[in-house]
């Protein structure tokens, strides 16, 4: 079996990658290193057999022809994340999302139609009708809400929009093109080693192996739900894997594990053994008081997490340290 990741250097597409390889599969992995890191992990990820890189922008047409044809499975991953760059550089975020997702579709209903491929969208792509429904919003989250971007003038939405257009896109080259076999997922915070810097946890186990004594929490009071990247991978493949998803949107993450943020702290503090004053500040603009996604239709594909919160922190602390 083979499959193709874009973004596959980057953190949830090398878990997967890591995975899929030790199943003997195939995969390729096409990514321009935006963000992605050649470290010692995907040094080794490499040197495994089956396992081939092709660098490769996705927002450049052109360079399509460096991948290899017939790919069984295509898990369209290459983004740009991390909240801090949808402020830094809103300008690339859309254009990976918008022109790097149209060249994908336009590549894969031309020459790998044979396929199966997936868009990793995420939870950002409703999250503007929390701040707009506030305590009506609907939580846990079924896939079927509204796609919204809140405030177009805020450059935090330049993610969102990116999504709920890769969304848009997937659903309308299916139909004028006349293919079946696409599912949309969206991840709901997913967490782990080699995650980068830009996100809650590892901000927060940098800061604790710094042993910042006042300890500032923004929106400590807001709600997410966290997943382990083993149990997202597992989640991941099972909706590539079963043909019930063709053509549906399905929610991966945790319905079972809402939590504050500065319980999250909490809990990070008594892995690390490190006790901080806290302080806590208000949150960002825009951003979603709780998070935490509805799973029916991934437990219904099977999916049952293994990992608890406290050992998924242990994991990924040790792996910051
Ligand atoms: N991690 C999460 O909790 C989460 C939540 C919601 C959605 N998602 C989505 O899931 C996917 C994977 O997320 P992640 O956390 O692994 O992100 P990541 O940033 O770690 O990985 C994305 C990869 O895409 C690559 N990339 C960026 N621009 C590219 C381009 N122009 N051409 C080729 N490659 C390019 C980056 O170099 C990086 O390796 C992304 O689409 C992301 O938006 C993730």
């Amino acid at each position: 079996m083979k499959a193709l990741i874009t973004g596959g250097a980057g953190f949830v597409g090398f878990h997967l990658a890591k995975h899929l390889i030790s199943k003997g599969y195939e995969i390729h992995i096409a990514d321009n290193f935006q963000r992605g890191r050649k470290d010692k992990d995907f040094g080794n990820l490499l040197k495994q057999k089956g396992v081939k890189l092709i660098q490769l922008d996705v927002t450049q047409e052109n360079q399509f022809s460096r991948l290899d044809k017939n790919y069984e499975h295509v898990y369209h991953f290459a983004a740009i994340n991390g909240t801090g760059n949808f402020y830094r550089i809103p300008d690339q975020v859309l254009k990976v999302g918008a022109v790097g997702t149209i060249n994908v579709l336009e590549w894969f209903s031309s020459k790998n139609r044979n396929g199966k491929i997936m868009f990793s969208s995420s939870s950002e792509a409703y999250s503007g009708l929390l701040g707009i429904l506030g305590n009506k919003f609907k939580i846990p989250t079924p896939e079927e809400v509204p796609l919204v971007v809140e405030n177009p003038k805020n450059a935090r939405w330049s993610y969102g929009a990116s999504k709920i257009l890769g969304e848009v896109a997937f659903f309308s080259y299916a139909k004028a093109r006349n293919f079946k076999r696409f599912c949309v997922i969206r991840y709901h915070n997913i967490y782990g080693p080699r995650m980068g810097y830009e996100h809650v946890i590892p901000q927060f186990c940098e800061r604790i192996l710094r042993k910042e004594k006042t300890f500032r929490i923004f929106g400590g009071e807001q709600t997410r739900s966290f997943c382990y990247v083993d149990d997202a991978v597992d989640a991941t493949k099972l909706v590539m894997e079963s043909e019930k998803t063709n053509g549906e949107i399905v929610h991966i993450g945790r319905d079972d594990a809402e939590i504050k943020i500065i319980k999250l702290a909490e809990e990070l503090f008594d892995v690390a053994n490190f006790h901080p004053k806290i302080k806590l500040e208000k949150e960002a603009e825009g951003t979603a008081q709780r998070r935490c996604p509805d799973i029916t239709k991934l437990r219904k594909l099977g999916f049952k997490p293994k990992i608890s919160l406290r050992e998924g922190l242990k994991k990924t602390f040790e792996w910051y340290k």
